[in-house]
């Protein structure tokens, strides 16, 4: 049996791969055009693609009826169409759980940052501007006593529910049902008008596209920061810019619409935004446990067994 896996992991994983007798194919390289992925695939029994591979029913038609599983490297899984891997009986699995304290820790890095002004502070420093100490020199927001509102309260909203106890700030939340936790649940209207801080934490579907609209960006509370270490397409980012120039505080951004963010872009140009290139998950052990899981769920499949986290 055959499978190609689109990018170099770290670790050892795929070493499991070939001890079981399956011929395994790795495409090395930054990019995989798309006519490569198209090519790569025919044939193939399992496929391991990230979150930089758009796998819809054109590729898995090109595959053909040997495709049994999609195992992605990657916990989001808007880059795969689900209802044509369901039509056509292909399983599609994820990563949760290995990337949720490394998204989390993400998250408060960015959170931090922004709040603190902290990358201002780098490019004073560097830029030889860092003349005096001065008690009015780069003010920020004190973190104790703000409110995190989140949006969506899965793993990765929960672990940085922790994480800002921490801190000493107060967590409130909103999700599509409320949970049995103890941090209260407020409508997301409710939650954009209260909180200090949003972050959010939700997958991206149909639903939850621009979740984070102009009329909802610009009723966030006035001088309050927005965190996404989810998908960039929750929030309209030509809205945002604008929101930037005067509502908001500020944005810590870990995932853009459009991604890559282009260079010259007008979020680069606003210092109060915070972008890092989509590095929730970049731990290395992180990688290295997300590469096990996906090669756990593709060998499952294909042994048939029930994979151990399944989307479809
Ligand atoms: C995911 O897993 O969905 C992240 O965006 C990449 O690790």
């Amino acid at each position: 049996m055959r499978v190609f896996v689109t990018r170099t992991l770290p670790g050892k994983a795929l070493e499991r791969l070939k001890e079981r007798g399956l011929e395994v194919e790795v495409h090395e390289g930054l990019f995989l055009p798309r006519e490569e992925l198209l090519r790569k695939v025919e044939g193939v029994h399992g496929l391991i693609p990230t979150v930089e591979d758009r796998i819809d029913a054109e590729v898995m038609d090109r595959a053909g009826k040997s495709l049994k599983v999609i195992a992605c490297y990657s916990v989001g899984v808007d880059h795969v169409d689900l209802k044509a891997a369901q039509r056509r009986g292909i399983r599609v699995t994820h990563t949760p759980d290995a990337l949720t304290e490394a998204t989390a820790d993400l998250t408060l890095a960015l959170l931090l940052a922004v709040a603190r002004r902290v990358v201002e502070g780098v490019d004073l420093a560097r830029e030889g501007q860092w003349r005096a100490w001065h008690p009015e020199l780069l003010l920020g927001l004190d973190l104790e006593g703000l409110t995190l509102g989140l949006v969506g309260m899965g793993r990765i909203g929960q672990a940085v529910a922790k994480r800002a106890l921490a801190f000493g700030m107060r967590v409130v939340y909103t999700s599509r049902t409320p949970k049995p936790l103890l941090y209260p649940f407020l409508p997301l209207e409710d939650l954009l008008a209260t909180a200090d801080i949003v972050s959010l934490h939700a997958p991206l579907t149909p639903e939850t596209f621009r979740l984070l609209n102009r009329e909802r960006l610009f009723a966030m509370k006035p001088g309050s920061l927005l965190i996404n270490t989810a998908r960039g397409a929750l929030v309209d980012t030509e809205a945002l810019v604008e929101a930037l120039k005067g509502h908001l505080f500020g944005a810590g951004l870990d995932v853009t619409d459009p991604e890559p963010l282009p260079k010259g872009h007008p979020l680069y140009a606003l210092k109060n935004a915070v972008i890092t290139p989509h590095i929730g998950s970049a731990g290395r052990r992180t990688r290295e446990r997300m590469a096990e899981v996906a090669v756990a769920n593709l060998l499952a499949v294909l042994e048939g067994r029930e994979p151990p986290n399944p989307v479809v």
